[in-house]
């Protein structure tokens, strides 16, 4: 057992979550109320992402996944929207150096196709980049979507059994889990052990739906520009005192 301090109070950390999720929620609002724009917002949540993916990988988690853009969000606004696909391509240049010394590797998941392509090439070249790293894997979720994960599964899998490959009776859920977008995480952490949703939600909007059958949720009111270290250690001190059973007593 280890103790750290999160402010002032001490949060004891027995269980580290191999696997955390992360809906980062409330940039606009945290814009809002310092009158800001709500780009303004999303660059400071940037800001945060750093901090809380080397305050992860110190910690030992092993994946973190953070929903950066879901498909519904390409119903934002246009300026909004070329402002967050932006990020990877004005950020990247600064954050995957201090990335890559920290030995995270970088992932994603997703629809790749529908990303603008300077985008998709700030995300190539920090995946190729940290490729050989072995620390915590970031894995970002973008123009990601649950229930179109799953339907592509389903549709690869019907392929392959009117394919002759499968059978019907193949289909597990071991089988399935190979079929979704996560099958590139190591076996062992592809199911998220906890998923924290900033800024006072009560809801997952199709973040991970088939992995996040026995995740623990950790809700907070905080706004995701707000959410540094200490908010971390808080969320995996109350994963700590959570008794996670799995359908078992
Ligand atoms: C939700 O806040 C936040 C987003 C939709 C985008 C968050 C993305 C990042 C912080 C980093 C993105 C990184 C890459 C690689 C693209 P909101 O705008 O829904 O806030 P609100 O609910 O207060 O309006």
């Amino acid at each position: 057992m280890f103790g750290l301090k999160a402010k002032s109070k001490k949060v004891v950390l027995d269980k580290i979550p191999r696997h955390i999720g992360i809906i980062m929620d409330g940039n606009g609002r945290w814009a809002k109320k310092r009158l800001k724009p709500r780009v303004f917002g999303h660059k400071a949540g940037m800001e945060a992402l750093q901090e809380v993916t080397i305050a992860a990988s110190e910690l030992g988690v092993k994946v973190l996944t953070v929903y950066a853009f879901s498909t519904e969000n390409w119903s934002r606004p246009q300026d909004e929207v070329s402002f967050i696909m932006d990020l990877p391509v004005t950020f990247f240049d600064k954050y995957v150096p201090i990335l890559h010394e920290n030995n995270v590797k970088v992932q994603m998941i997703g629809e790749t196709h529908r990303l603008p392509e300077e985008t998709l090439n700030a995300l190539n070249a920090a995946i190729e980049k940290t490729r050989r790293n072995t620390g915590l894997i970031l894995n970002f979720a973008l123009n990601y979507g649950g229930r179109a994960e799953i339907t592509s599964a389903v549709r690869l899998i019907a392929q392959d059994v009117l394919d002759a490959k499968l059978n019907p009776g193949d289909v597990t859920e071991d089988l399935i889990a190979n079929y979704l977008m996560t099958d590139h995480l190591p076996y062992l952490y592809r199911d998220p052990d906890l998923i924290i949703r900033t800024s006072g939600e009560l809801r997952l909007s199709n973040f991970l739906p088939w992995q996040s059958a026995y995740s623990e949720l950790y809700f907070t009111s905080v706004l995701w520009p707000d959410f540094k270290k200490a908010e971390l250690l808080k969320a995996i001190g109350e994963y700590n005192r959570r008794h996670r059973r799995f359908g078992g007593v």
